[in-house]
């Protein structure tokens, strides 16, 4: 069954700015490339969803400006359903702006614009494609997330959220219960007060998220370590796949979505986190935002060629 996946969240165009090492304060240091990518956490993982094969539904808000034209292009390339992307006529579409330096690693500012004018109805007429999951992130308005939580879970659907950016203040309490939560380790850090560095302080970590948020699944995305998965009774680490790293943008978010497509369509946790972990991988090894992010068949090339399974 093809399952149809609606991302309640953000887009954003990306200004990705190539450097060999990010400025000390007060510093002026000399870039290599830049260039505008097509970012935005959300859109991301709508991206993702659609690039593995799934129903992409996008609720999202855009300025009235050329970075959203543009954007509105990949998403329509991408055979992501447009239907429910609204066109603000005060906010511009939401900007980020991004210096990856030499290793891969990465530091975002978002200037979200017409994102945080995203709202319930907005989301509630997207309710309208009935779909199978709601995927969230935090980078919009948190009335927003909190009304389609509820709703998704009114209508009987998972809820699969992906805990980024770190708010520090967001009331998890009242976004539970979902199906997955899923923070990186910053957003760990900020949630919890625990940084989850070993499989200690990964299980510490689950158990401060627990007294926050209700989820059947608890899972840590911790980079180059790979992920960790709790599920309330018992926790298991998933390796990562070695690759050359180029810029990590988007890692995240593509993994998210990927975990959710593999959970939908087999039940399996497990499963799930294996798959998430390829398309992580994979994503880390390409410049840019959803420029980065791989098609099933690449994903399927990759699984073949190191011999991954999914079980
Ligand atoms: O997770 C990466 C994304 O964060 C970027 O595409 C940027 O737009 C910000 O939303």
């Amino acid at each position: 069954m093809k399952h149809r996946i609606l991302t309640v969240s953000s887009a954003n165009l990306d200004l990705d700015a190539k450097l060999n090492t990010a400025p000390e304060g007060g510093q002026t240091v000399i870039g290599t490339e830049y260039s505008y990518v097509p970012g935005g956490k959300g859109a991301n993982s709508a991206v993702t969803v659609a690039r593995l094969g799934f129903d992409s539904i996008l609720c999202a808000r855009l300025g009235r400006d050329s970075a959203a034209d543009r954007l509105m292009a990949l998403y329509r390339a991408e055979g992501i359903d447009t239907r429910f992307i609204a066109r603000d006529s005060v906010n511009p579409t939401g900007l980020a702006l991004i210096l990856i330096e030499e290793s891969g690693q990465n530091r975002i500012v978002v200037y979200p614009g017409a994102n945080m004018a995203l709202s319930p109805s907005d989301a509630e007429y997207a309710f309208t494609a009935y779909p199978d999951a709601l995927l969230m992130q935090l980078e919009i308005g948190r009335e927003t997330i909190l009304w389609s939580a509820e709703t998704a879970r009114r209508q009987g659907i998972p809820v699969i959220i992906d805990a980024g950016p770190a708010v520090s203040d967001f009331p998890l309490e009242k976004l539970g219960p979902v199906d997955i939560f899923s923070p990186n380790e910053s957003e760990c850090a900020a949630y919890t007060g625990i940084t989850p560095s070993g499989a200690d302080s990964c299980f510490a970590a689950c158990m401060a998220l627990e007294k926050r948020i209700q989820a059947k699944y608890y899972v840590l995305k911790l980079g180059g370590r790979g992920c960790y998965v709790y599920d309330g009774k018992y926790c298991r680490s998933f390796p990562p796949y070695e690759v050359d790293v180029v810029d990590t943008t988007a890692a995240g978010d593509a993994f998210t979505a990927a975990l959710t497509v593999e959970y939908l369509s087999s039940g399996s946790i497990s499963r799930a986190a294996v798959f998430a972990n390829v398309v992580g991988s994979l994503t880390v090894s390409k410049s840019g935002a959803s420029s980065s992010i791989p098609t099933l068949a690449e994903v399927r090339r990759f699984m073949g060629e190191r011999d991954i399974r999914l079980k």
